[in-house]
């Protein structure tokens, strides 16, 4: 069941998702050799709360953490811990905030001090096959549209798409219908429509598409431990078109020249 939301609920929509990219912003000014994951989580969490805001992954389905921290080959749903950034990693840190009872969901990969060149490409392709998906994404197309925008876009370069894991609907729900997967066919799937508020979300891989879910039931790698990339806007189709409820400029504020 899609649920279309009203100007109104787009507004809290806009406002949640302000919220979860200031939080962001805060998380990118830590991130760097010698930081803990753990760090990150502690420092988007009580942003959060700060703010009046709820971290919305925190206990979903008992994942223990305010961010899924994915460092390297971690696709998504990585645990928040211990593990100590290094020169060369890249870390996806995916957020999402409840804001008076309505969601905004966002997630930046950050690269830590110089990062292998093939790494950093993958990075960039990712984040602008992102939005290669949002401007396919318009009132009277397809959910299909978008995800073949994104597979074609990252295909073309030479990367592979994660088929096990897709964007969604979201908005009271964290997890809303329609999925948004990163690779199929144009003209089909769900009829894009004014109301909709979608999470697009690009997971893209250097190696092959195959992922595994680690003993802990939720971290998600490459099964060939080869880097993974991830990139996250909250969108709202008003007017015909997708307006952006997320923004990375926060975290470009943050980063000054190391943003990519
Ligand atoms: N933010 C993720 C998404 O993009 C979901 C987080 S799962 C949770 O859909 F368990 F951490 F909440
Ligand atoms: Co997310
Ligand atoms: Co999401």
């Amino acid at each position: 069941m899609i649920y279309l939301k009203t100007p109104e609920e787009i507004q809290r929509v806009r406002e949640a998702s302000i919220l979860v990219s200031r939080t962001l912003g805060e998380v990118a000014k830590w991130v760097a050799p010698g930081v803990t994951t753990l760090k990150l989580d502690t420092i988007a969490r009580e942003f959060i709360r700060d703010n009046g805001g709820r971290p919305a992954c925190l206990g979903y389905g008992g994942f223990p953490g305010s961010i899924c921290a994915e460092v390297n080959e971690i696709v998504v749903h990585g645990f928040p811990s211990n593990y100590t950034l290094r020169e060369g990693d890249i870390i996806g840190t995916d957020c999402v905030v409840e804001l008076n009872g309505y969601m905004g969901d966002t997630c930046y990969t950050f690269t830590v001090g110089e990062v292998d060149e093939k790494v950093l490409a993958l990075c960039k392709t990712t984040k602008e096959s992102l939005y290669k998906g949002i401007e396919a994404c318009k009132e009277g197309k397809r959910i299909g549209d978008i995800a073949n925008a994104v597979q074609t876009y990252c295909e073309a370069r030479g990367y592979t798409i994660v088929r096990e894991m897709c964007g969604h609907g979201i908005g009271k729900g964290m997890h809303e219908d329609p999925e948004v997967p990163n690779y199929g066919r144009r003209g089909t799937g769900a009829l894009i429509k004014n109301g909709m508020c979608l999470a697009i979300e690009p997971m893209i891989n250097l190696g092959s598409r195959n992922v595994v879910i680690e003993a802990d039931g939720w971290t998600c790698r490459t099964k060939d431990r080869k880097p993974s990339a991830h990139y996250e806007h909250t969108v709202a189709v008003v007017d015909g078109k997708a307006e952006i409820l997320t923004t990375f400029e926060y975290i470009q504020e943050a980063l000054g020249d190391r943003f990519i």
